[in-house]
């Protein structure tokens, strides 16, 4: 990859800029990925829980499309170019794995946004401190919520199925 031209302000050190890119880009590849996973969730999600959570769904999304705008300004800034990929969707039929592959995902950008302090720190820029910071806040509220709603889930006795048809998980 070609040097910028002139080094995005507040840059020490080459290769810890372009980690730092690369890192950011892997996050907005799994903001869009939040975006459409909550989007399709809260269509398909079926069952007697089926109002609550596809209200809660729908309710995450504004959250995590102002993280992707963040995110695509940032990497503009420091010198690099948003992806417009999404990572994989997984597609699951029943609410329980639901709230699971959020889980997952929330942890996973908890993780992330972690590591992206110590890269902008490495890289000698401190501006994306804070809202890295808020960032890590927003998905530890969404994942303490999910872990709030699988505490005590009912799972079906084996052989039992209560789930209504076409909705059992694969
Ligand atoms: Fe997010
Ligand atoms: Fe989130």
């Amino acid at each position: 990859m070609d040097k910028p031209k002139t080094s995005p302000k507040g840059f020490t050190n080459e290769d810890a800029r372009r980690a730092l890119v690369d890192g950011l880009n892997q996050d907005l590849a799994n903001e869009y990925q939040a975006v459409i996973m909550y989007q399709t969730y809260a269509a398909m999600v079926k069952g007697p829980f089926r109002q609550e959570l596809a209200a809660f769904f729908r309710a995450e999304i504004p959250d995590e499309l102002g993280h992707a705008a963040y995110l695509a300004d940032k990497i503009v800034a420091f010198g690099g170019t948003p992806t417009t990929r999404p990572s994989d969707v997984p597609m699951v039929q029943d609410p329980h794995g639901m709230l699971e592959e959020i889980l997952k995902a929330e942890r996973l950008a908890i993780q992330g946004y972690t590591e992206r302090l110590q890269q902008a720190e490495k890289a000698g820029e401190i501006g994306p401190r804070v809202q890295l910071e808020n960032q890590i806040t927003d998905e530890t509220n969404h994942l303490e919520e999910v872990q709030k709603m699988l505490a005590g889930w009912y799972e079906p006795a084996p052989g039992e199925n209560r789930l209504p048809a076409g909705s059992a998980r694969r």
